[in-house]
């Protein structure tokens, strides 16, 4: 169930398995593994439930990002047939355009303009991802709103940051209708019921957003562990406008459900629930490149 990869002379134990219904894996020996790259650890949020936000980092942090080592990183995990999807992230990542436009341009320079790559963003100085030299090739902006109301999606993040009609602005301007997406995190008094989240939908289809997520907290810290809202109690009592097509597991490591909302007006929307259960699994199921350049296997394990 498990393979020694070697990256950079070093070796570490990743899964080998994918996801199945039963969780209990299919064996897949030329599986690949999702890149998570953090081009910065600052942000202007303080989300109670994030890990970045215990560092409560408000400056730029003084160690530079160093791009000529994430290509040296690209081109191994390339060479090797490692490289599944890639995620920019943070910290903010839209805090620092130049960067972010370099960190893209060098992944399609290594990878091929097919390669898969997707931003996560709070969402703050959202329209200015026009300025991205390769936007046409990034697969997706997952924009992290935990309200349908502006308002109390501001009071989560500490912070003004964009709105909905901002996104729809945005939305209306871009030609491809699959770019924005967006994310929920299911927080009790916030998104934390059925009829919160067919409300969340509502207002993703008013936006003609064609994908939501709905994330269960992973136990950060004890805001987390007080505030979880499980996605499968919420999923029971749906109404008959949302149907789950799908339910997959990767053993007790984490797990998720697929669905189609119809809206009021006729449209339909995509969703997913998922959650991580193991925060600190026995095998790494991913890589992940920090903000002050270190490869890591999963999140901590440093290899390069
Ligand atoms: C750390 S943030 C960085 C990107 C950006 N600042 C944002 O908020 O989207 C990346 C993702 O992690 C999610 N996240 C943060 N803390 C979490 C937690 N305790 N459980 C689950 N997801 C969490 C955020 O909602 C976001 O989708
Ligand atoms: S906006 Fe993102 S990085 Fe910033 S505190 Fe919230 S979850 Fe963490």
């Amino acid at each position: 169930m498990s393979k020694e990869v070697e990256v950079f002379g070093k070796k570490v134990i990743f899964k080998n398995n994918i996801c199945s219904e039963d969780g209990n894996g299919v064996e897949d020996w030329y599986r690949t593994y999702n890149l998570y790259i953090s081009i910065t650890d600052v942000c202007l949020a303080s989300c109670p439930f994030c890990n970045n936000n215990t560092i409560k980092k408000q400056k730029f942090t003084d160690k530079k990002f160093d791009l000529e080592k994430l290509k040296e990183v690209l081109k191994e995990l390339k060479d090797k047939r490692l490289l599944n999807r890639v995620s920019i992230t943070g910290g903010e990542p839209l805090l620092n355009l130049p960067l972010l436009n370099d960190v893209t341009n060098a992944i399609y320079d290594i990878c091929g303009d097919k390669q898969y790559v997707t931003i996560n963003t709070n969402g703050v100085n959202l329209s200015k991802i026009t300025q991205l030299e390769k936007l046409d090739n990034i697969a997706g902006i997952h924009i992290s709103r935990h309200h349908y109301e502006d308002k109390r999606n501001d009071e989560i993040f500490g912070f003004k940051t964009v709105g909905t009609d901002e996104i729809k602005n945005l939305q209306d301007k871009l030609s491809n209708k699959k770019l924005l997406r967006l994310n929920s995190l299911l927080i009790k008094n916030y998104i934390d019921n059925a009829a919160e989240v067919e409300k969340y939908l509502e207002m993703a289809a008013d936006l003609d957003i064609f994908r939501v997520g709905f994330v269960g907290l992973m136990r950060l810290n004890s805001f987390c562990d007080e505030n979880y809202v499980e996605y499968n109690e919420i999923l029971n009592s749906l109404s008959k406008n949302c149907i789950v097509v799908s339910k997959l597991k990767n053993k007790s490591t984490c797990d998720c459900a697929n669905g189609m909302y119809l809206s009021k007006s006729g449209k339909l929307v995509e969703f997913y629930s998922r959650v991580v259960r193991d925060l600190n699994p026995s095998e790494a199921g991913q890589f992940s490149y920090t903000a002050d350049n270190k490869l890591c296997a999963g999140f901590g394990n440093v290899i390069y």
